[in-house]
């Protein structure tokens, strides 16, 4: 691929701004100046840097973002930042979107993608894709709340039953609750409907990737085919 093509693909701008970069002497190949936008490069690892900063080309993106609590998942987030302003501006203009939301007030796992297949896989209930939360409650935890939500509460304004895939416990006030569905503020709704209030909410798991307790609040990485293949694995609760 033609380098100016390859700065286009990875979000740094349009064609012609991409071939200026290249011509301003600002884009280097394996460390060294290259000021041909039409030089030809293999993509497979390729390794460019624009001023100082290095980036690895990448088809698709796929990241894990531990989301602090104040941000949205929204492209225009209406009352708090957007959880679009903790990643590199060329990631955002090649059309990177939340895999399904979190609240605002949420924090923990959330993933990103621009890679459409990827993420209807990932958010359509169908897929049944478990997702693991840490739920602390504003009133204790007792057996019964545990039972209501494994034998399924009725939610506000549906008629279904939704039902826990597994629930238990942790403290006085915290819950681990796994959900299959992911339908708009389902733990908050299903904890309501079972006579409780959810005070924290944490997602810490998406099918059998974990978030790691290495990576900071406000920080993101790369998910790695190992990573990837664990979304689609149980977990291991
Ligand atoms: N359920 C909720 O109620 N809120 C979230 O952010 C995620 C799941």
């Amino acid at each position: 691929m033609t380098l100016e093509k390859i700065l286009q693909s990875q979000g740094f701008g349009s064609r012609k701004y991409c071939r200026a970069l290249i011509l301003d002497h600002r884009v280097s190949i394996h460390g060294k100046p290259c000021t041909d936008p039409n030089a030809s490069f293999e993509t497979t690892g390729l390794v460019f840097s624009l001023e100082d900063r290095n980036w690895t080309y990448r088809d698709k993106l796929y990241l894990a973002l531990h989301k602090p609590a104040g941000y949205e998942c929204s492209h225009q987030p209406q009352h708090h930042p957007s959880v679009f302003s903790l990643l590199p501006q060329p990631f955002i203009r090649r059309g990177l979107q939340c895999v399904g939301r979190l609240d605002q007030d949420t924090t923990g796992l959330l993933l990103l993608s621009d890679d459409g297949n990827f993420i209807h896989r990932y958010t359509s209930p169908r897929k049944n894709i478990p997702k693991t939360y840490h739920v602390t409650t504003v009133h204790p935890v007792d057996d019964g709340l545990i039972s209501r939500l494994k034998n399924g509460v009725t939610l506000r304004d549906e008629n279904i039953v939704t039902r826990a895939l597994h629930c238990q416990a942790n403290t006085h006030r915290q819950v681990t609750l796994v959900i299959a569905e992911g339908k708009y503020h389902q733990v908050k709704r299903m904890i309501a409907a079972a006579g409780n209030r959810v005070e924290n909410l944490h997602r810490a798991a998406i099918g059998g990737f974990s978030l790691d307790v290495s990576l900071p609040v406000g920080h993101w990485r790369f998910l790695d085919e190992t990573d990837l293949a664990s979304l689609d694995t149980p977990g291991t609760m």
